[in-house]
């Protein structure tokens, strides 16, 4: 199937790993030129010759998103090397490393001020460009009321991630952006989250995989795939929606 995405011009955060990772190389098989960032300067370095591999133009940049003032910067010259813009998937997270209040203001400045930092950066453009679309990565953590230990700001800013997608949708439907997230499940890749569960606490790797009907993680392509379609003009009547990618992991029919 062809997405219609050739020439379509995008802006992936976190894109040098997993689901980041999978998604900007999607996107940039599908012909779009790609703007990613990620902190580490080796992993930039890497992806941004891979997705040049493919035959667009990548921009790669070392940043952390947090820094308020070098994400502005960056953002603005992204879209400038780009050339426009039609695409934004925002999908950098964190894992809180203290406890208490600090993890509470650490998740909400990535996973939730992060998503509307580059909404309110990226929406101006995305009116000028051509079937405009925005996703953010969410989780299904959003809608667990038993969360694993240190979780719990996790799952409520990704709860807020959903109402931001909803609100954005409502208010710039008029202007024909869509807006949408997706709720992945547990993914299994190499170096990620699950990878270290896996080999650390093997009995909660296994009882993830057994949550899913499917029986197992997914990998990030599996994430990846339904993003490229979300942000295509196939997916022109599709605003406002919470996919849930989980292989039926929640345990509630999804109205
Ligand atoms: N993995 C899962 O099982 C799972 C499940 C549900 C939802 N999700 C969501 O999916 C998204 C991606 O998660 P993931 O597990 O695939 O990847 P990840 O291991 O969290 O890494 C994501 C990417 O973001 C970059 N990154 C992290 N912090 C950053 C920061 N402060 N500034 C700039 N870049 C940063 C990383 O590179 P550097 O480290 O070099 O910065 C990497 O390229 C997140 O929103 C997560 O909540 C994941």
């Amino acid at each position: 199937m062809d997405l219609n995405l050739k020439g379509k011009r995008a802006v992936v955060t976190g894109a040098t790993r997993g689901i980041g990772y999978a998604i900007a190389h999607r996107l940039a098989r599908e012909g779009c030129d790609v703007a990613f960032c990620a902190r580490s300067q080796g992993g930039v370095d890497k992806a941004q010759a891979e997705f040049a591999n493919l035959g667009v133009r990548a921009f790669g940049q070392a940043l952390d998103v947090r820094d308020e003032s070098a994400f502005g910067t960056w953002f603005e010259a992204a879209v400038k090397n780009l050339g426009g813009l039609n695409i934004v998937v925002s999908n950098v997270s964190t894992r809180p490393t203290r406890g208490g209040e600090e993890a509470w203001r650490e998740s909400f400045e990535v996973d939730l001020l992060q998503h509307v930092r580059i909404a309110t950066a990226a929406i101006p453009y995305l009116k000028q460009g051509k079937d405009p679309s925005l996703v953010f990565i969410a989780s299904i953590a959003s809608g667990l009321t038993q969360l694993p230990p240190g979780e719990d700001a996790y799952g409520a800013m990704k709860a807020g991630v959903i109402s931001l997608t909803g609100q954005l949708a409502a208010k710039y439907g008029p202007a024909g952006i869509r807006v949408n997230a997706v709720s992945p499940g547990p993914v299994m890749f190499e170096g990620g989250f699950w990878d270290e569960v896996r080999t650390g606490a093997p009995q909660l790797f296994a009882a993830a995989a057994r949550l899913a009907a499917l029986g197992r993680h997914a990998t990030p392509e599996e994430v990846a795939d339904p993003v490229a379609f979300l942000c295509s003009p196939l997916a022109s009547y599709i605003t406002g929606a919470n996919l849930r990618i989980d292989g039926a992991a929640l345990k509630s029919a999804n109205f």
